[in-house]
């Protein structure tokens, strides 16, 4: 079988992350049970039976690559150059809640590098797709990220508040300088501001399938996403996205943040 193109992996990923994504509608706000996995985390039958989709759609189109999950693990495959990163819900614990700020997340990884990534938020029926060099779209649409140049202009979002507050100084130092903070959280703030609605987003606490899409996505619309020491990597241990006019000034921040106890 010829290699595919990044726009084949893009609609295999598009239409998996679809598909999955109207799956998990038939448990929203059903009062579904919740079990507690090792790590603390919650998770739910959605988010089983999501996965599960997505690596049936995935395998049934590209039998040898390899695929992370966050339920199911990893499967290594015979042809490791193409890695599928798959997170079935970002956000447990607002879709437990009946909140609609989930989604689902793929991205995929070519020789190593991120070339893919989708982020479908089924309950507000929002679908963010890049592939790198074809760019990124929001409901077929060009999404951009903002051109707020000012952080006394930016609008900054993060998933616990009270997480960055409990890491270090640095969430207060950038929030203080900026005009408002809000707490749209996972994924929905990385889509909001890879698609221009707010500025800034940042997660102090991420693992590679929180994160796996973001770096297309965001490279796409513009801006970048990295870690919190500026890394552009979706494997660090936390995350921030920007448009590109206030990346330095808050990778700046973020790297010079005092960590305090217990972080
Ligand atoms: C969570 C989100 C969140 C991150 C947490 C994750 P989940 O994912 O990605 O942004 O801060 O560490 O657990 O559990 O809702 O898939
Ligand atoms: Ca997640
Ligand atoms: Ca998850």
């Amino acid at each position: 079988m010829a290699d595919p193109s990044l726009n084949d992996l893009l609609h295999v990923a598009v239409d998996a992350a679809y598909d999955a994504g109207r799956r998990t509608l038939a448990y929203f706000n059903t009062r579904v049970a919740v079990e507690t996995k090792a790590d603390n985390t919650p998770v739910t039958c959605a988010d089983r039976e999501a996965e599960q989709m997505i690596r049936a759609t995935i395998l049934k189109r590209f039998p040898a690559h390899a695929i992370l999950g966050e339920e199911g693990g990893i499967h290594e495959g015979s042809d490791a150059r193409y890695r599928w990163i798959i997170d079935p819900i970002d956000g447990t614990k607002s879709f437990i809640c009946g909140v609609p700020l989930y989604g689902v997340l793929i991205g995929v990884e070519v020789d190593g590098r991120p070339q893919v990534g989708v982020c479908y938020m089924p309950a507000l029926d929002e679908m963010v797709a890049a592939a790198s060099g074809v760019g990124c779209t929001w409901n077929g649409r060009v999404a951009r990220v903002s051109a707020t140049n000012d952080l006394r202009d930016a609008v900054i979002s993060c998933t616990s508040i009270t997480t960055a507050l409990s890491r270090s100084d640095a969430f207060e130092r950038i929030t203080s300088r900026a005009k408002v903070t809000r707490g749209w959280g996972d994924c929905y703030g990385h889509v909001l501001a890879a698609t221009g609605r707010i500025d800034v987003m940042l997660d102090p606490r991420m693992n590679p399938w929180d994160a796996a899409p973001f770096g297309p996505i965001y490279a796409e619309a513009g801006g970048h996403y990295t870690t919190w020491t500026g890394e552009p990597t979706v494997w660090g241990p936390d995350g921030a996205g920007t448009n590109a006019a206030l990346h330095r000034e808050v990778i700046e921040i973020l790297r010079g943040e005092r960590r305090k106890a217990g972080w």
